[in-house]
């Protein structure tokens, strides 16, 4: 039919393309498109195949689970294919597996469990009596490759399984990856000795694994999580849920995220509880995944061409996306840090249209070697500020230009003065640099500092533009009249603004410190000066060695306070502000309690608690008259260390803090 040959075109350029990029991924380990978009054009096929019958064909990627695998290594052929996952994007996906399911085989509610989704590489090892003998990767799904001497490199992969009741012969299926700081610090190691960088976790876990000298493999810090079983002789649990219990017996390292869960409303309520703490993992995952527990009922399920009826993938917004570089910026921030940006095209990630990304620095870009035109692949994970990780030079246009970094501000013009080992670029114009000021005056307006409800960034810049305020204090003196004339403010808006500039003058302590923008001094630090001075006389007044008291004040935050009320315009600014009118009430001395059960005491909270979030910790150690600290020092009373704890602890242990796990805190607040 004459209709239908643009969609065999369609179809036929799909199934080209997704072989191409599968290769990239699966083989190279080189991808030049992003999961989402290759999840999407994958997601045609399937539609377009599902719709047209008649191109369905037997060399489809939609049929195969991967790609063929390298020659350099031994092939393996998985004796029970290594089946990929169908995935579900949104909670109807969900509804419509769990109702198939439950129509399938006739049954009113369906256990699961469900599981993280990580963001690995899937490999199948096998054990004989319980011994290791083979490991290898996925390969294409039947066919991967031999890379035992690299899996026995891997400290949690059990060399001879423990326990009792291993089956004679048991294949256990898993996932290799590298935890974040791992990853950091391979990537630090191929840095100092000019290696390759690695785009992500994923793509280093994959190098690292399929690496022919073993050797370098043992120095990377894979590790793994075991999920499924291939071939088996002998006998297993006949659930999932007891088959990962089995396999810690065995030995064999299972994700402690794992549960049971019942029917498609369980199954949602996993997923949402799992995309809360993703962030506070210290490995990547991408979605999470639901097996139905019961394997007879897994086999009686099957499968479908490249996935199992009984399991579903169930993915996060992706994180990382590619777009194309439409311009590269230098932005001059509040303390004249000049910081290069990228102007992208808009690009859906992470949940949220991104058209900005920070590249950090003058190092980053040569890092990059990014250029206008480029295609990049943009990150945004969590509330991290979106981030360019590498630059698709295969798709760079011809005639770009290497980017030049600024000598002179592009603001003001003053010289750019380097910091930092020459890193951090910094302008030197001061409140000369009208950037520097409208950032200055944006801060003191923001709703953390004095909640200058209406003061838009916008408004600000043309304040400044037209030499309307000078300082935050000019901000005081603005008259309706002047404010009419700006864009964005009809009558009743500049109205509703002088009015809110003066409601905000009735403010707190903490709030007019924070709005100061004193270097180093962020909303907790300004909270800590104001509880324990009382006033701001006293923090003027106050020495460098007295400013050192105060939790989480060291020589460097200390240095700065007192070098900032030091400064005559400084000074003058804050005289200003007194005398429009900006106010607080003062307390001669620090509001402390004396008589509460924990009066007194430093806490400093670390890692993740099961029981409860960081901050109702911090508001119930608050309560109980401590202060809480962000960093460990030797005033520090408690270290509170919860799972996945940073760097604190072993800074807690150096300066002998006592460090305190979950339990005991729970002990002591419970006082
Ligand atoms: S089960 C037959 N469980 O996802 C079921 N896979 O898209 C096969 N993955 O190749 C896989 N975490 O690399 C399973 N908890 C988990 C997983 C998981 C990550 C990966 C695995 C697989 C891919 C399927």
């Amino acid at each position: 039919m004459a209709v239908s040959a643009p969609i065999r075109n369609r179809v036929l350029k799909l199934r080209a393309a997704l072989h191409e990029h599968n290769y990239r991924y699966h083989v190279l380990d080189d991808p030049v498109i992003s999961d989402a978009e290759y999840d999407r054009m994958f997601g045609e096929l399937q539609d377009l195949e599902a719709r047209y019958p008649e191109f369905i064909s037997a060399d489809s990627p939609t049929l195969r689970a991967g790609a063929p695998p390298l020659k350099q290594f031994a092939p393996v052929n998985h004796k029970v294919a290594m089946l990929s996952l169908s995935n579900a994007f949104d909670e109807s996906d969900v509804l419509a597996f769990d109702r198939r399911i439950r129509e399938r085989a006739e049954i009113e509610e369906v256990e699961y469990v469900a599981e993280p989704k990580l963001d690995g590489l899937a490999v199948s090892l096998l054990y004989e009596r319980g011994v290791l003998v083979v490991g290898a990767t996925r390969g294409d799904g039947e066919t991967g490759e031999d890379v035992t001497m690299n899996i026995k490199t891997i400290k949690s992969v059990p060399l001879r399984l423990r326990g009792k009741n291993i089956p004679e012969i048991l294949e256990v299926r898993g996932e290799v990856f590298l935890t974040h700081a791992g990853f950091r610090k391979l990537n630090e190691d191929q840095r100092s000795k000019a290696g390759k960088l690695f785009v992500n976790p994923r793509n280093a876990a994959a190098g690292s694994l399929r690496q022919l000298d073993s050797r370098l493999t043992a120095q990377r810090p894979l590790e793994i999580f075991f999920y499924g079983v291939g071939r088996v002789a002998g006998k297993i649990p006949v659930t999932h849920r007891a088959l990962l219990k089995a396999f810690k017996t065995w030995g064999l390292r299972v994700s402690p995220l794992a549960e049971l869960v019942v029917g498609a409303e369980g199954c949602i309520e996993y997923y949402e509880r799992i995309a809360k703490i993703r962030c506070r993992l210290s490995y990547d995952i991408d979605g999470v995944v639901y097996k139905v527990s019961d394997m007879s009922l897994q086999s009686k399920l099957g499968n479908i061409s490249r996935a199992p009826r009984w399991a579903l993938a169930h993915k996060f917004p992706a994180q990382e996306e590619s777009t194309v570089v439409q311009g590269i910026e230098v932005q001059v921030g509040r303390t004249g840090a000049v910081t290069p940006v990228a102007r992208l095209r808009p690009v859906f990630v992470g949940g949220v249209t991104v058209s900005n990304a920070t590249l950090h620095n003058r190092r980053e870009i040569e890092r990059l070697d990014i250029r206008v035109g480029d295609t990049v692949m943009v990150r945004r994970a969590g509330d991290v500020i979106p981030e360019v990780v590498s630059v698709t030079t295969g798709k760079r246009p011809p005639h770009t230009r290497r980017f030049k970094f600024p000598d002179a501000c592009p603001v003001c013009g003053s010289e750019i003065v380097y910091e930092g080992e020459g890193i951090v670029a910094r302008c030197s114009g001061g409140l000369y640099c009208s950037a520097q000021r409208k950032e200055s005056i944006k801060h003191f307006a923001s709703r953390r500092a004095m909640d200058i409800d209406g003061l838009g960034d916008k408004i600000v810049e043309q304040l400044v533009d037209k030499n309307l305020v000078q300082d935050a204090a000019d901000l005081y003196s603005l008259t309706v009249e002047q404010l009419v004339g700006l864009e964005r403010l009809a009558g009743k808006s500049a109205q509703n603004l002088v009015e809110s500039l003066q409601r905000s003058k009735t403010t707190k302590l903490e709030r007019f410190l924070h709005a100061l923008g004193i270097g180093q001094v962020g909303e907790t630090t300004a909270q800590q000066l104001a509880a324990h001075f009382g006033s701001l006389q006293a923090i003027i007044a106050a020495p460098v060695d007295d400013l050192v008291k105060v939790p989480d004040i060291g020589p460097v935050v200390a240095a700065s306070i007192h070098t900032f009320f030091n400064q005559p315009h400084n000074a003058a600014v804050i005289q200003k502000l007194r005398q429009a009118g900006v106010t607080w009430p003062e307390h001669s001395t620090a509001p402390e309690d004396r008589g509460l059960p924990l009066s007194g005491k430093i806490f400093v909270l670390t890692g993740a608690l099961s029981s409860m979030t960081r901050d109702e910790a911090s508001r119930r150690l608050r309560d109980l008259g401590a202060k809480v600290a962000g960093s460990v020092s030797g005033k520090t009373d408690f270290v509170v260390a919860g799972s996945d704890p940073g760097s604190k602890v072993a800074k807690a242990d150096r300066l002998g803090v006592a460090i305190v796990g979950e339990s005991e805190f729970l002990d002591m607040i419970a006082l």
